[in-house]
Parts: C-alpha cells; sequence; structure tokens
C-alpha cells in the first residue's frame, strides 16, 4: 500500500511527480505529498521544499494548487500518496518525511516493524520525532549517517541492516541535490533512467511518461538515481548492472478512456480480457501450452496436490481452480487464505505445487505464503496480472493472466481473468495427467473458448442489472448463497457490495443457512442466489423457499429465458447458459454490476472505496 514516486533531471517537476501520483493513487489515497530540492540553492546550507495535504481523494488537487511555491529549478524530487498503517491520516503523518535539519526527505511503502525501538533510539540521541509514522525514523536515521560523513547512498546502505519488515523507500538530501536514493525489501520499486533524467516509482504505469526501459531493485539493494545514471549495489555493497527491460503497457491503457470511472470501464473491458488470457493457452481442438508455466510435463504428473493461495477476490479464484482441479485433474486441490496459510505450519512438501494467486504480485500475505511453501520443499507458480511482479519474479513458474493495468480498487476484469486462467491451468494439468479423455479435453476447451462471447452477452444486459440494483438500493441486509460452482460467485458478490457500497453482506454455501445463519432472515432481507441450470438446481430453490417463507426478498441470477425460476423468485438477473465449472466467469458480472450501481445510488466513490487501497503490501 502507498505509492511512491522519485524523479531527477531535467524533466523533475512538481508537474511529472502529481501526475505519476494520479497514477499510483490506487494504492492509498489517505494523504499526499511532495518534496523537492532545488539546484540553485547553496547545497551546504539549503533545506528541502515541502507541501503535504491530507483531503482524503482530493489531496493530489490540493497539492496542485500549492505548487507555485515550488523552486523553479527543482533537482530532485519525491512524492507519496498515502494508505495510512501508522498514525491516522493527517498532514502531520503524511510523507515525506524529514530528519532534525529539514534537509533530508523519505516517502516510503510498507512498514519498518522495529519503529518503537528505532525511534526510542533517535528521541535519546536528541532527535525530535513529529509524526506517529513508522516511516520518520528513516530520516533521522539516514541524518546521523549523513552527518557522520556519510554519502546519502551510503547512509541508506547502513540503514537498512537496522530495519525490520517490508518497504520501498526513497530519499533526497539538500546536500546533493540531483540524486535521489532508493531502497526496498519485499515491497515494490521500479527504476528507469533516460540521458537526462532518472524516475524511481512503485508501479510502472507511473513511469510510462518518462521512459520505458525500467528496472525492479531487489531486495536490500539500494540504488543511487543522477539524471542519466544509476549505481546500483546489493547488502554486500558489491555494485550490480541492472538490466532494464522494455515495457510495453501503454499509459493510454490505464486512463478512464471516457468511462464514468475506472471501474465501468475495466468491467466493459472483461471480455477482451478473458479473451487475451485465453490466446494461445487453448486450442479448439483442445491443444493447452502455457508458456512461462516453466514446470514441464513430467513434472506436473508428479504433482499429488494442488493448493491455491490468495486473499480477498484472488481467494474466490483460487475457490473455482479447486474445483475445476478436482473435477477436471482428479488431483486433490485446496484454496486458502494466505494470511492463513503462512502461519498455519502446513504440511507442504516437494508433491505439492502451490498456485499464489494475486492480481498485484505485490501482495505481501501471499508473497510470504509463497516463500513459506517454497521453504517447505513445495513447488510454487505465481498467478498473476502484474508481468515482472514481485512474486512472478520470486516463483518457480508463472501463470500470467493478461486484463491490462487495473485501476479501480475493486476486482473486476482482473477477477474473470484470473478465474479463466485457473481453469486453463486445470485443464492443462488433466490433459497432461491423462485424466480427462480427449473427447472432454476438446468440450471443455469448447467452453473456455466460448466465454468471451457469453461474457458480451452478459454485459449488453447490463442495465436490467442496474434496475435490480437500483431497487434494492435502499436495502441493508444482504445474504449471497450459491452451492459448488455458484458459492465462490456468492462470495465474491458479497465481498463487491460490502467494499463498494458498505453495506453487510454475508455469503454463505445454501446448504449452510439452516445450520444457524436462518435465525437472521426476516422481512427486509435480501437474498441473492446463483441459481442458474446445475444438477444442484432444485436444492438451491428449496433453499430459495425458506429465504421466502420467512420474508426475504430473492433475487436470482438465472439462465437467460429460464422463467421457471423467474417465478419462484422477486427479481433475476439474467445471465446467457454456460457450462457450469466456467459459470463463475460469467455469473459473477450481474453481482459486480448490482454492488456498483448500489454503491453509485449510495453516493460512494466506486474507484476509491474507503480505508480500502488497490495492493495490500501490509499485513
Ligand atoms: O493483488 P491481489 O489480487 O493479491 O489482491 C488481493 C485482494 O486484496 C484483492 O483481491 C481485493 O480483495 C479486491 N481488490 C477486492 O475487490
Amino acid at each position: 500500500m502507498c505509492g511512491i514516486i522519485g524523479v531527477t533531471g531535467d524533466e523533475a517537476s512538481c508537474e511529472l511527480l502529481l501526475a505519476g501520483l494520479e497514477l499510483l493513487e490506487y494504492r492509498g489515497y489517505d494523504s499526499a505529498g511532495i518534496a523537492a530540492t532545488d539546484r540553485s540553492a547553496d547545497p551546504a546550507t539549503s533545506v528541502v521544499w515541502r507541501e503535504r495535504a491530507a483531503e482524503h481523494a482530493g489531496s493530489i488537487d490540493h497539492l496542485r494548487g500549492r505548487a507555485g511555491s515550488a523552486p523553479a529549478s527543482i533537482g530532485a524530487a519525491v512524492g507519496h500518496t498515502r494508505w495510512a498503517t501508522h498514525g491516522p491520516p493527517t498532514e502531520v503523518n503524511a510523507h515525506p518525511h524529514l530528519d532534525c535539519t529539514g534537509r533530508i526527505a523519505v516517502v516510503h511503502n510498507g512498514i519498518i516493524e522495529n519503529y518503537r525501538d528505532l525511534g526510542a533510539g533517535l528521541a535519546v540521541r536528541g532527535h525530535l520525532l513529529v509524526s506517529a509514522t513508522d516511516t520518520e525514523v528513516l530520516a533521522h536515521l539516514a541524518e546521523e549517517q549523513v552527518a557522520a560523513g556519510a554519502t546519502l547512498a551510503e547512509a541508506v546502505a547502513l540503514c537498512l541492516g537496522s530495519l525490520r519488515g517490508d518497504f520501498a523507500l526513497a530519499m533526497i538530501h539538500a546536500a546533493e541535490p540531483e540524486v535521489v536514493v532508493v531502497a526496498r525489501r519485499t515491497s515494490p520499486l521500479i527504476v528507469g533512467v533516460t540521458a537526462t533524467t532518472g524516475i524511481v516509482c512503485s508501479d510502472v504505469a507511473a513511469a510510462l511518461a518518462t521512459t520505458r526501459q525500467l528496472f525492479a531493485l531487489d531486495d536490500d539493494q539500494v540504488a543511487e538515481v543522477r539524471p542519466g545514471s544509476v549505481v546500483v549495489r546489493d547488502r554486500t555493497g558489491a555494485r550490480v548492472e541492472p538490466e532494464p527491460v522494455a515495457v510495453s503497457w501503454s499509459v493510454q491503457r490505464a486512463l478512464k478512456g471516457g468511462y464514468p470511472d475506472f471501474m465501468s470501464k475495466e468491467m466493459h473491458e472483461q471480455p477482451r480480457a478473458v479473451g487475451d488470457t485465453l490466446l494461445g493457452r487453448v486450442q479448439a481442438d483442445g491443444t493447452t501450452e502455457i508458456e512461462e508455466l516453466v514446470l514441464g510435463d513430467d513434472e506436473l504428473r508428479r504433482v499429488r496436490r494442488v493448493v491455491f493461495a490468495a486473499c480477498g477476490t484472488s481467494y474466490h479464484a483460487g475457490l473455482v481452480g479447486r474445483q475445476a482441479v478436482e473435477r477436471w485433474a482428479r488431483v486433490v486441490a485446496d484454496a486458502e487464505v494466505s494470511s492463513e496459510l503462512r502461519y498455519r505450519e502446513p504440511v507442504l512438501d516437494e508433491g505439492t505445487l502451490v498456485v499464489a494467486i494475486s492480481q498485484s504480485g505485490e501482495t505481501v500475505d501471499s508473497l510470504h505464503a509463497m516463500r513459506e511453501a517454497r521453504r517447505r520443499g513445495a513447488r510454487v507458480v505465481a498467478l498473476t496480472n502484474v508481468v515482472d511482479s514481485v512474486m512472478a519474479r520470486e516463483a518457480d513458474g508463472v501463470l500470467y493472466t493478461r486484463a491490462g493495468p487495473e485501476i479501480g480498487v475493486a476486482s473486476t476484469k482482473s477477477h474473470l481473468a484470473q478465474l479463466v486462467m485457473v481453469e486453463v491451468f486445470a485443464l492443462h494439468l488433466a490433459r497432461v495427467g491423462g485424466r480427462l479423455d480427449q473427447g472432454a479435453v476438446v468440450s471443455v476447451a469448447g467452453d473456455l473458448l466460448d466465454l468471451p462471447v457469453a461474457l458480451e452477452d452478459a454485459l449488453d444486459r447490463r442495465a436490467t442489472y442496474e434496475a435490480v440494483g437500483r431497487r434494492f438500493a435502499a436495502c441493508e441486509n444482504f445474504y449471497f448463497l450459491g452451492r459448488r460452482a455458484g458459492l465462490p460467485v456468492a462470495l465474491e458478490g458479497a465481498l463487491k457490495l460490502k467494499e463498494l457500497a458498505y453495506v453487510r453482506a454475508e455469503a454463505y454455501p445454501a446448504g449452510e443457512m439452516k445450520h444457524g445463519p436462518i435465525s437472521l432472515i426476516e422481512p427486509g432481507a435480501v437474498v441473492v442466489v446463483v441459481a442458474t441450470r446445475t444438477p444442484l438446481w432444485e436444492k438451491v430453490m428449496a433453499n430459495v423457499e425458506e429465504m421466502r417463507a420467512r420474508g426475504a426478498a430473492v433475487v436470482a441470477v438465472a439462465d437467460a429465458g429460464d422463467e421457471e425460476t423467474a417465478r419462484l423468485v422477486d427479481a433475476v438477473l439474467e445471465v446467457p447458459h454456460v457450462a457450469e465449472i466456467c459459470s463463475p466467469v460469467v455469473n459473477v458480472v450481474p453481482l459486480q454490476v448490482l454492488a456498483y450501481t448500489i454503491a453509485r445510488a449510495r453516493g460512494n466513490d466506486v474507484d476509491r472505496p474507503r480505508n480500502l487501497a488497490k495492493v495490500v503490501t501490509v499485513e
């Protein structure tokens, strides 16, 4: 969480920083701040210029209004957009933080776990810390090293050994007005250098206006970035030659493109995201090929168990993956929330394949679950949307979704791409393991390849989903029910409604209701049920009857034209019929629109729901 950016050289300007911060804002928007050195000031005595604002989503505009007071010739600058961890989202806690002299400024993403001990030591040594953050200690620790004669890069390197936690940081110092120093451990940090400029940031999107030749810093490396050059050193101080790669993403794909918000745009892009993810991986004749998976057929045949590890929406994709792997490949499969898996002392051995699912490829719990699995001897694969993300780089193999940049905090197109990718993987595993006969493989491949068209059909029905959303927009208690492939859809529908509309929404296996939760059902409750035609449809509808008998209004995700289901419920969200195991890809769409509509009706910002950030880099 939090986005950081730094720039040095000819292009260093408040506008470049602020434009970058806008692209990083999905990582947190509690406050924002910028700081800069002045090339024309006396390096021996000058201080850094700084502005901060804690105006929630309006912080960047606020800073733009104050940019006029920035030095006319900026040497180096850093910026930050914050998701508050330590200390409330106030201006005093907003980054950049300064040292006692006001000559060093730092921005930081992550958590310095031992900041209390470090802060206590600094206080004893006479430093005055003014914020409640874990970050501020970094500026003061660097101050001590600089006072002892270190350059800024040396100071940062010397400090790293005393830090516990996960972090990416960028610092500037008035004494070296054209230098930005960055370091990282676990949290991502991207660096790019042109002939006249250097840029550092949390996410490639913020660098693309400057350069496409970028590299990711590795754990415990320190980079000293100057206009036109960069020196990278590892934890031993040895020089490392970075290898920039050309990034193909376009900035345009990270803009709204005429839609009122990113979520609308990203929902609209879902057929393409799914189509692109399938491209070249599955053929109509049943051939499957996943180049970046790396694990060969023999290795896959040795897999005795697959564990999907993920958080939030990505976990729901893991639940679908579990069903697909068991159904098609007949391999034991589990899905687990990463933050539980990593601390549970799980039994994972060389026969286990852990598939860590993460849109961002940065989620700290999933990254650590992956590391824990590797320590225990399992093979690990990262299923992610971000090429060369931290998880992609650490895994044995990768399953890339091709949803393109997703900016809205609520996962939409990336989730559909995850769903289809876990299914492609399950089919591949089944095919190489010889667990499905050729006819079945061809049939599943056909089902998958039909999905982009089915999604177009579902999205064409958006107005009808919105009408249902408006009808129930004032309700406060929602329950989402499903069985088998319908359960992950119900879980995802409830999560979307909670995070966007701030409405209580609980999801259960439909068969679980009478084991307790049914006590909550009374007039005024809304039950959203996944009731497309599957072998379990009758059981689902029996559960629907139980809900209606207790006064709940029932909204059903139902097959288009299924009049029988429509007669038994209060409202329907019609979807085109697809094979059951592929159905989550389509059935989740009306629930996204439902949550979107209710959130908008309540006046909420769908792209920036309260208290959330797109990328969760803290535990
Ligand atoms: O980047 P990840 O997929 O690892 O993120 C995991 C969750 O934070 C994420 O799926 C979250 O639940 C969704 N953005 C909610 O819509």
